[in-house]
C-alpha cells in the first residue's frame, strides 16, 4: 500500500500555542515517545528564535535516530546556517524553510513582490541543499495565494533542490473540497513534481485542520503535518492520533498506511497533555475520556451483543488497556509491574521502586486502584525527577471562622530543610504565600484548575497550574488525594521549571 509520511510538529508548532511551553528535557521526553510512536519526521523547534529551541533540537538530533529530525528557519542565508548548526548531528537531519506566498501576506507584512518571493525561496533552497538534499519548503498561507502563483513557486523550489514542498492553510480558512482542488492541481500542472512529496499542514480554526488533511491525501498528499491532541497555534493544528486512525479505520476508503505503532497513542496523549499542561477535552475523537464509553442503553444492548454495533475502534488498537482490573492493598510487585508495562511504562529498577513505594503509599488511602491512578502516580513520580525544591510536609487550617494558616516544610537544592509559615485568603492562598516565603522568586499566578482524576470520594485530585514571569508562562502539576497537597506540588512544579529555565538562560 501507499505510505502517507507522518510529520509530527507537536514540539514546534504544538509548542507555539499560547501558554504552551516546555523545557529542554520535557521537549527530550516526548521525542522519545515520538520515536515509540513512529513518527516519520519529528519538527524538533525553530532554533533561530531562542537558545533553549537550539539547545533542545541539537539534543534531540544527537539522540533520536529513526525519525528524520526537522528545524524550522526562516528563508534567509544566516537563519539556514545558524539552523542546521542545532541539526547538523541528526541521522537524517531535514532543513524546512518557510516564506509566505498570499499577496495579503507579501503585501501587508512582507513588502515584497512576488518576484522578490520566488527568489529568496530558491535562494535559501539552493543555499540549504550544501547541508543536506532532506530540504522541506513551505508557501506559507498558500490556501489563500493564488493558485498559478503556487504552481509557480513550487516548481521554482523544487528546481532548486526541494525534496519536500508544504502546502500550508496556515490560517484555516480552506474547505475540504477546495483545499484538495488546490492539491490536485498542483500535482497536475507542476512539471517536475514528481520531484518532490507534496505536503500538507492546516490550522483548526474552523474545526477542519483533519478533514482538510484528509481530503489533501485523498487527492495525492503524501506527507501530512500534525500535532499530538492537535495542539497549535490559536485553534491548533490537525490532530495527529485523528489523521492515522481515519487512515487505518478507512483502509477501505484511503488505501493508504502509515508506519505509527498506533497502540503508543494513548500513552503519547497523556505525555504531551501532562508536559504542556493543556487537558484534552472529554469527547475529543480517539483520545478523550469519553471517547469509548457507552451510556445510552441502546448503545450498551448491542455492545454487549457485539462490540462492532457501535464501536469503529478497538480501543486496545490506540493503546487505551482493556481491561476494567483495579490493584489494591494486596497487589505485589509482580502485579504492579505487570499493570505498568500493559500501560505502557518501562520503568528501569529505581524508578521501578520509586513508583512501587507510592502505588504502596496510595493503597494506605484509596481502596481501589485504578489505570488512571497509576498513570497519574508514575507521572507525579517524573515530575519530581529533576526538581531543585521537594515538598516535604504541609500542614493547614481553615474553615469558615479560622484564618487560613499554613506552615510548609520544604527540602532545598543542598539538601537543607527549610520551613515558614503563612497566612491568606484561603488555604491554597496560605500555602502558595508561605511557599513563596522560602523560594524568593517573583511571578504571578494566571490559572489554576482542579480535577478528579478517578471516580469516587477517595479520588485522586490533580491541580494544574500556570504561574508567569517576565512574560513567560510555565505550568506545573501536582496530584495527591488531598486537594491542598496538590496545589502545594504543583507550584513547586512549577518554580522548579521556571527555574531551570533561568537558569539555563543565566
Ligand atoms: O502554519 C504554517 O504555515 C506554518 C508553517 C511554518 C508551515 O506553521
Ligand atoms: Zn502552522
Amino acid at each position: 500500500m501507499d505510505r502517507v509520511i507522518i510529520f509530527d510538529t507537536t514540539l514546534r508548532d504544538g509548542e507555539q500555542a499560547a501558554g504552551g511551553s516546555l523545557n529542554v528535557q520535557e521537549k527530550l521526553e516526548i521525542a522519545r515517545q515520538l520515536e515509540k510512536l513512529g513518527v516519520d519526521v519529528i519538527e524538533a523547534g525553530f532554533p533561530v528564535t531562542s537558545p533553549g529551541d537550539f539547545e533542545a533540537v541539537r539534543l534531540i538530533a544527537q539522540e533520536i535516530r529513526t525519525p528524520s529530525i526537522c528545524v524550522l528557519t526562516h528563508a534567509n542565508l544566516k537563519a539556514v546556517d545558524d539552523s542546521w548548526n542545532a541539526v547538523r548531528e541528526a541521522s537524517n537531519p531535514r532543513i524546512h524553510i518557510v516564506l509566505s506566498s498570499s499577496d495579503i501576506h507579501m503585501f501587508y507584512q512582507l513588502r515584497k513582490s512576488r518576484e522578490e518571493i520566488t527568489k529568496m525561496s530558491v535562494d535559501t533552497v539552493a543555499h540549504a541543499r550544501r547541508y543536506t538534499d532532506n530540504i522541506e519548503f513551505s508557501a506559507m498561507d498558500a490556501s489563500r495565494s493564488a493558485p498559478e502563483y503556487i504552481c509557480e513557486l513550487v516548481k521554482a523550489v523544487i528546481d532548486a533542490g526541494a525534496t519536500t514542498v508544504n502546502i500550508p492553510d496556515t490560517v484555516g480558512y480552506a474547505m475540504p473540497a477546495q483545499f484538495g482542488r488546490l492539491i490536485k492541481n498542483i500535482i497536475k500542472n507542476v512539471p517536475n513534481i514528481d520531484k518532490a512529496v507534496v505536503s500538507v499542514h492546516c490550522h483548526n480554526d474552523l474545526g477542519l485542520a483533519v478533514a482538510n488533511s484528509l481530503e489533501a491525501i485523498k487527492q495525492g498528499a503524501r506527507q501530512v503535518e500534525c500535532t499530538v491532541n492537535g495542539i497549535g497555534e490559536r485553534a491548533g493544528n490537525a490532530a495527529l492520533e485523528e489523521i492515522v486512525m481515519a487512515v487505518r479505520t478507512r483502509a477501505d476508503f484511503f488505501k493508504l498506511e502509515t508506519g505509527i505503532d498506533t497502540t503508543q497513542i494513548y500513552r503519547t496523549s497523556r505525555l504531551v497533555s501532562d508536559l504542556t499542561g493543556f487537558p484534552v477535552q472529554p469527547n475529543k475523537a480517539v483520545v478523550g475520556g469519553n471517547a469509548f464509553r457507552h451510556s445510552s442503553g441502546l448503545h450498551i444492548d448491542g455492545m454487549i451483543k457485539k462490540s462492532v454495533t457501535y464501536e469503529i475502534m478497538d480501543p486496545r488498537s490506540v493503546g487505551i488497556p482493556s481491561s476494567s482490573l483495579v490493584l489494591g492493598k494486596t497487589s505485589g510487585r509482580h502485579a504492579f509491574r505487570e499493570r505498568l508495562s500493559e500501560l505502557g511504562y518501562d520503568l528501569n529498577d529505581e524508578d521501578f521502586q520509586k513508583a512501587f513505594t507510592s502505588f504502596k503509599d496510595l493503597t494506605d488511602k484509596k481502596k481501589d486502584i485504578t489505570d488512571r491512578d497509576i498513570e497519574s502516580l508514575v507521572a507525579e513520580e517524573q515530575r519530581t525527577i529533576t526538581e531543585r525544591y521537594h515538598l516535604d510536609r504541609i500542614q493547614v487550617t481553615c474553615g469558615d471562622r479560622g484564618i487560613p494558616t499554613a506552615a510548609v516544610r520544604l527540602i532545598g537544592p543542598n539538601g537543607q530543610s527549610m520551613e515558614d509559615a503563612a497566612l491568606g485568603t484561603g488555604p491554597v492562598d496560605a500555602v502558595y504565600k508561605a511557599i513563596n516565603r522560602l523560594v524568593k522568586v517573583p511571578n504571578e499566578l494566571t490559572e489554576f484548575s482542579v480535577k478528579s482524576i478517578t471516580e469516587g470520594i477517595d479520588a485522586i485530585g490533580e491541580v494544574l497550574i500556570r504561574i508567569e514571569s517576565d512574560g513567560v508562562s510555565y505550568t506545573g502539576r501536582g496530584a495527591d488525594t488531598d486537594i491542598i497537597v496538590s496545589s502545594a506540588k504543583a507550584y513547586i512544579n512549577a518554580l522548579n521549571r521556571l527555574l531551570a529555565d533561568k537558569n539555563k538562560t543565566a
